[in-house]
């Protein structure tokens, strides 16, 4: 298995460095598995020009699996638009057709503490938002910025073509058949034409997945459900700005951003790993960050690419393990508990590998 890692910008390389750790211990146990590092974002930028290299590209491409850190840097803000490190991320999800997002938020028993909702209202949280990724507002033409009646309009285009929502439904139902065959879709359907088209494909898609027990959603009663009573939800499908939006939301449930991982997947299960959080400059370089969502990433591609769930159970375990030993990164950290750092973090994983 080729695994092109791309630790990109901000923590991204402190993390992704654990997460490598982890993969040198698959190893070193006999796991095939051949990895090569490549910039992405402003780290591409700098060293060629572009947020995402050609060489980067080509090397995602001809991997089984990518391993993403995080991109994006306050030096890089005032580049221009297509050179900026954000689009170097929305360009090999496009370019890989990396249109199935999942976003798993899980709550540690322990962690249950660290969150900003009551225990009670969070523990037990066992919710995945399945986010389209390749399409919506995020892509659709036109876009821009201008000049009209004098004064400046800047416009984007929410788009959704049907075979784009069918593929993504397709994929949302499946996992809500592994799971608690619930699927809650989000929409804007009460103002959204776009909105409109993605809840009839749903309903259309929903015939050949009897056993799942499809509900529909507005967006903004989505975002109070999730924090006034989160266990209501199984799965969730939505689109790529409203789960964009969500995810962020759903992964302070479980504590702290810094432990949710996510896959993005291709229709052949070919995929990106990456955390959900971003690049964090205020903390880079500091061997602060909490390396563990990009270490369960690693669990992830375990489980949708390599199709090996005895291995990614056992780097879920790892985690569970040091979590409950009582080790803490900052940003989970309680009174009471251990505070380490983010190599000591990846060091505590691999000895409990
Ligand atoms: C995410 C991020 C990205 C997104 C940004 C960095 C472009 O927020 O992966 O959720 O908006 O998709
Ligand atoms: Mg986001």
């Amino acid at each position: 298995m080729k695994i092109a890692v791309l630790p990109g910008d901000g923590i991204g390389p402190e993390i992704v460095a654990q997460a490598v750790k982890v993969l040198e211990v698959l190893r070193a146990d006999g796991a095939k598995i051949e990895m090569e590092s490549a910039p992405i974002g402003g780290a591409g930028y700098d060293a060629a020009g572009d947020p995402l290299p050609d060489a980067t590209l080509k090397l995602a491409r001809a991997a089984d699996a990518v391993l993403l850190g995080a991109v994006g840097g306050p030096q890089y803000d005032t580049l221009d638009r297509p050179l900026r490190p954000e689009r170097g991320l929305l360009r090999i999800r496009k370019e890989l057709n990396l249109f199935a997002n999942l976003r798993p938020a899980l709550l540690y028993p322990e962690l249950a503490g660290a969150s900003s909702l009551k225990p009670e209202v969070v523990s037990g949280l066992d919710l995945m938002i399945v986010r389209e990724l390749t399409g919506d507002v995020y892509f659709g033409q036109p876009r821009g910025i201008e000049v009209r009646n004098g004064e400046r309009v800047g416009f984007n285009t929410m788009l959704y073509s049907e075979s784009e929502v069918r593929r993504v439904a397709h994929v949302a139902f499946g996992i809500a058949m592994k799971r608690g065959r619930k699927l809650c879709s989000v929409e804007k359907a009460n103002v959204l034409e776009c909105s409109e088209l993605w809840k009839e494909v749903m309903i259309e898609v929903a015939k050949d997945y009897p056993e799942v027990a499809l509900s529909h959603m507005y967006v903004d009663n989505a975002a109070m459900q999730l924090i006034r009573a989160p266990k209501q939800f199984d799965t969730i499908v939505t689109g790529n700005i409203f789960g964009d939006i969500l995810s962020d939301a759903a992964s302070m449930l479980s504590g702290s951003i810094g432990m949710l991982p996510s896959a993005s997947l291709d229709e052949h299960n070919k995929g990106m790993y990456e955390p959900i959080h971003g690049s964090a400059p205020d903390i880079a370089g500091r061997n602060l960050a909490n390396p563990l969502a990009t270490i369960l990433s690693v669990a992830m591609m375990y489980r949708y690419t390599f199709a090996d769930l005895a291995t990614a159970d056992r780097i879920e375990n790892a985690v569970k393990k040091v979590i409950a030993q009582g080790l803490r990164t900052g940003d989970i950290w309680t009174e009471g508990t251990q505070k380490v750092s983010c190599s000591e973090m990846g060091d505590a994983v691999v000895a409990a590998l």
